[in-house]
């Protein structure tokens, strides 16, 4: 089948359910029948709530306008900065990188339990830690480990290194940590010789027949480098995340290519027409078409989602095309993907996935109420979006009054709110640390006896009391809930963000703290007594970290109408364009 007529199911699903639910029930499960029990199709439930869905809308949010978030809220538009808490944060992040630096200086990655650092490849390190923290070390004043880290890369820091490394995780960790340092530092030329060599390295990832980039890039050599298995094929969220990156580069070096080369991918992706804006994971860097896959917000989705926002941000809400896009694409979220809880009610996104028929072609789409941890990032964004790209006026206040917002503004900073409620509530667990996934239950039948009875959502693969906790149970310090938290404060100035942040930092540091030094994963977030896996990720220091030292700082430290972040929490300044954009 071809792509378009599987787009065109998309569309397609809602009225099919509507007009032949019987006879798609029907064909549902005779396909269902032929399925391995280890693929996590959805039940039959699913579909059948899918239906109930579609009839009724989201009840309760369309129109659902909530200006003041709760009653009784504690609303302190001019809040000011609670310094006790924040000073916690930086003792936190000073305790993990002071163990870094003492076990692993200039390593990529950190293993705190056995005090000792690896790199990426055997070629070599590429600074990921030093590089992903040292802004957040700016941030919060601390001007010793900056000086350190800073002279680290000055000296030290080369990628002349003969390996294959990932595309997107280099973009946003190295270059988007090395541009936001040197504009943190008050443009210190080092830190911009480094990320334009860096930038130069990346760019041969995008000579594919389509422009969109290979997923990975050997950096000495200068080529892009393909999966194994499927040269062409890229993950349309690591091709739509580099372009923050790449125009601020462009921007600072007046070199426009990196401005083409990236904007070139959103152009590809554009024409591909992804039905109702939502995208498939995967895409052909040949053909630039997508390749039947999972819709999803999670990995390989989410921050294509969130940069068309902020490519609109970045540039100061000079490029319309970008807000028009993200306005499709939200719509098609809240048509498409938002379901709610069975029992508590909570708003949630489920992906779809690709159901084949028994020759393996592409025919339908099968709902799975599957949310990862990633995805908690919407609730902030859709929040942020709906003040800017949802905006009636320039400037909203804080929080925004109805008549601000235009009426898929007020939707969206409904549904952001909803979202982080139940981005909390999956940290209603035994550590207060939120699994890596969650399940939402669909119908009665389907509920593990040992599960709370009350709750929405569950952790699968956990039924056997003696087995390793599943995959799905860990926390490994993500950063998404306590990003959109910061985001959530700064446009509402309601305390409850900053009483959640605080829950979470303090678990945080219960149970994932270790005596070595440094942080760790946590392997099961409903066991107080969990095994840690013994790794500390850089976007620990990089964005959680620092999401919740802003969120505890003063609305003026890296305001929001002046900065964007990265996907990697690097802030980057807005600027007026001086390279014309021909994407339209
Ligand atoms: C650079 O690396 C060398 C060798 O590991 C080390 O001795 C030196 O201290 C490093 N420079 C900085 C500024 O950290
Ligand atoms: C909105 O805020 C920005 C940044 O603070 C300011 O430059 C601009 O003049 C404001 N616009 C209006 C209409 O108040
Ligand atoms: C963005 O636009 C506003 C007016 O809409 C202006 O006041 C502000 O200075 C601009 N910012 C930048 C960085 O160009």
């Amino acid at each position: 089948m071809a792509d378009a007529e599987l787009r065109k199911r998309t569309t397609g699903q809602r009225e099919a359910q509507h007009n032949g639910a019987e006879k798609k029930l029907a064909k549902t499960m005779a396909r269902r029948k032929g399925r391995s029990k280890t693929v996590q199709w959805v039940g039959l439930g699913a579909l059948v709530l899918g239906i109930v869905y579609w009839y009724t809308g989201i009840a309760g949010i369309r129109g659902g306008w909530k200006a003041v978030p709760a009653k009784n809220a504690r609303i302190d538009p001019d809040y000011d900065v609670d310094i006790e808490r924040r000073d916690a944060i930086v003792d936190a992040f000073r305790y993990a990188w002071s163990a870094y630096e003492r076990d692993a200086m200039g390593y990529d990655n950190y293993h705190p339990i056995e005090k000792k650092g690896t790199e990426l490849s055997k070629a070599g390190g590429i600074g990921y830690t030093i590089v992903d923290a040292i802004d957040t070390m700016q941030i919060m004043g601390l001007a010793d480990e900056y000086k350190r880290a800073r002279d680290w890369i000055a000296e030290n820091l080369t990628f002349e290194r003969d390996d294959s490394f990932n595309t997107f995780e280099t973009t946003i960790r190295v270059l988007g940590g090395l541009l936001s340092a040197y504009h943190l530092s008050g443009n210190d030329p080092v830190l911009l010789e480094k990320a334009k060599d860096l930038g130069e390295r990346i760019l041969p990832a995008f000579q594919t027949r389509s422009g969109l980039p290979l997923p990975m890039v050997n950096l000495k050599r200068r080529t892009g480098v393909g999966e194994e298995w499927l040269k062409s094929m890229v993950s349309t969220a690591e091709a739509a995340t580099l372009q923050l990156e790449l125009k601020y580069l462009a921007h600072l070096t007046d070199e426009a290519e990196f401005w083409y080369k990236a904007e070139r991918v959103m152009d590809v992706i554009k024409k591909a027409d992804p039905e109702g804006g939502l995208v498939p994971i995967h895409m052909d860097a040949d053909t630039g078409q997508y390749i039947p896959s999972e819709i999803r917000l999670g990995s390989r989705g989410d921050s294509y989602y969130e940069y068309l926002l902020k490519q609109y941000l970045q540039t100061n809400r000079t490029e319309d095309v970008y807000r028009e896009m993200y306005e499709i694409a939200m719509t098609g979220i809240y048509d498409h993907l938002l379901h709610k809880g069975l029992h508590e009610k909570h708003l949630y996104t489920s992906e779809l996935l690709v159901a084949r028929d028994m020759y393996g072609q592409p025919v339908d789409w099968d709902i799975s109420p599957k949310q990862d941890h990633l995805v908690c990032f919407l609730g902030g964004s859709l929040m942020l979006g709906a003040v800017t790209a949802g905006a009636l006026i320039d400037n909203v206040s804080v929080p925004p009054h109805s008549s601000e917002l235009s009426e898929t503004g007020k939707r969206d900073w409904t549904v952001g709110y909803e979202l982080i409620e139940t981005c909390m509530d999956t940290y209603d667990t035994a550590t207060g640390l939120s699994p890596e996934i969650v399940h939402f239950y669909v119908s009665d039948d389907e509920r593990d006896p040992s599960e709370n009875r009350h709750k929405d959502w569950y952790v699968k693969g956990m039924e056997d009391p003696l087995g390793p906790p599943s995959y799905d149970a860990r926390y490994m310090l993500r950063p998404e809930t306590v990003e959109s938290l910061f985001i959530a404060f700064r446009l509402t100035g309601d305390h409850r963000y900053r009483d959640y942040g605080w829950k979470i930092f303090q678990a945080i540091e219960k149970h994932a703290k270790v005596e070595t030094g440094g942080y760790v994963t946590v392997l099961d977030v409903n066991n107080v007594e969990s095994a840690k896996e013994d790794k500390m990720e850089s976007f620990f220091l990089s964005e959680t970290l620092k999401y919740l030292y802003l969120l505890f700082s003063e609305s003026s430290v890296i305001p929001l109408d002046r900065y964007v972040f990265n996907t990697e929490a690097h802030p980057l300044p807005k600027f007026a364009p001086n390279i014309r954009t021909g994407f339209s």
